[in-house]
């Protein structure tokens, strides 16, 4: 198949590639389209064989649900069985915004679309790309990230493109995503709210509006309640270490793993804090990347997934990773870096 890769502007998008991008989505099409958080594939979410179409081109696993994009309440309701107290309080607060609530579905919602749960996952964006695509189709668009399977999410066009080139008609490339990590995605269909996977809100954020807000923690007896998060995500192809504590060991550790990689003739990588930056520079990894202050977590988070293309990129074998503070959207960039990093995670 022949990718169209069509540059849109970011906040006042052209109405004819909104027009052929609906077209194609109406027709029951794939198309990558820029939201605030990461890119999303998206197809009509009412359409079955359409859905099935995602799951083909990413590679994912039949097991995992997809994501609904609506551009307003009316379109959520189509699909929503019940609405608790909760969910209105989220919707009131952070939607359009990177919040994903879980709700059950009505009967409108295909089966692939949920993977056979009874509850379906909604969110309503804020990148104006995403809202007018979904406003111009008038249908609701399920949409995962669109990478491939197993690869870090999309945070540019050039990574959609990198992933996606061959497999779907278009790719709408706005550029960067400012958030950069993907959305919370938050239970609120009965109960105490469960965060399933941290995001763009924060637990801080969530629980200043509702009060107590739970973590599905998943143990190696329970599975947890999103089912994506099972699988390793994000991995970089080369083998990789995360390293958290206080900088100054960090630094020590970092120089000596480099070192000792070099002497086994490994490409070494570092992905660290700004202020960490000037004292790896002189220990010459082949790739020293810059994920953003330790001040400016929104800056790390935005960056974080480029970090990781790029190690696999240009062919590091051993990637050396600086840890974040958890807490507000550092607990988000941590479960993404220990996602990437498997088990190897350091503490000092
Ligand atoms: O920011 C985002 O959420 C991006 C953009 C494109 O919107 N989308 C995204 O989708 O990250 P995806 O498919 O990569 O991740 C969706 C997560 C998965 O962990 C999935 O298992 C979970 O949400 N999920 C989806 N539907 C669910 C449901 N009905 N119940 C529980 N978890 C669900
Ligand atoms: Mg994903």
């Amino acid at each position: 198949m022949q990718t169209k890769r069509r540059h849109i502007d970011g906040r006042h998008p052209e109405a004819e590639l909104l027009k052929e991008a609906a077209e194609l989505l109406r027709a029951g099409e794939l198309v990558a389209f820029p939201t605030e958080t990461v890119y999303g594939l998206g197809a009509n979410a009412l359409d079955a064989s359409a859905c099935v179409k995602i799951f083909e081109a990413k590679g994912r696993p039949q097991d995992n649900p997809l994501i609904v994009h609506v551009c307003n309440r009316a379109m959520a309701d189509n699909l929503v069985a019940n609405w608790t107290p909760e969910a209105e309080l989220c919707v009131q607060h952070f939607w359009p915004g990177p919040l994903t609530l879980v709700m059950p579905k009505t009967s409108k919602v295909p089966e692939v679309v949920t993977a056979g749960l009874a509850n379906v996952a909604i969110r309503m964006p804020s990148h104006p790309v995403a809202l007018r695509l979904i406003e111009e189709t008038g249908l609701p668009i399920a949409a995962p990230s669109a990478n491939l399977s197993g690869k870090p999410s999309p945070t540019s066009g050039s990574h959609v493109w990198r992933d996606m080139k061959g497999k779907i008609p278009l790719i709408l490339d706005a550029g960067s995503c400012l958030v950069g990590v993907e959305s919370t995605v938050l239970d609120v269909s009965g109960g105490i709210p469960t965060i399933l996977r941290p995001g763009g809100i924060s637990r801080e954020q969530l629980e200043a509006v509702l009060g107590e807000v739970r973590v599905d923690t998943p143990s190696e007896t329970q599975a947890p309640k999103a089912p994506g998060m099972k699988y390793r995500h994000y991995a970089p192809r080369g083998e990789m270490i995360l390293m958290i504590g206080s900088s100054k060991r960090i630094i020590q550790r970092m120089g000596h793993e480099i070192q000792k990689g070099h002497a086994r003739l490994k490409k070494v990588g570092v992905l660290c804090s700004l202020e960490s930056a000037p004292f790896l520079h002189n220990q010459l990894p082949e790739l020293l990347f810059v994920l953003g202050s330790k001040n400016r977590p929104e800056e790390v988070a935005s960056n974080l997934f480029e970090g990781l293309r790029l190690c696999d990129e240009r062919g590091i074998d051993l990637i050396l990773a600086e840890g974040v503070e958890e807490g507000g959207l550092g607990t988000a960039i941590m479960n993404r870096l220990q996602k990437a990093a498997g088990k190897r995670v350091l503490y000092m």
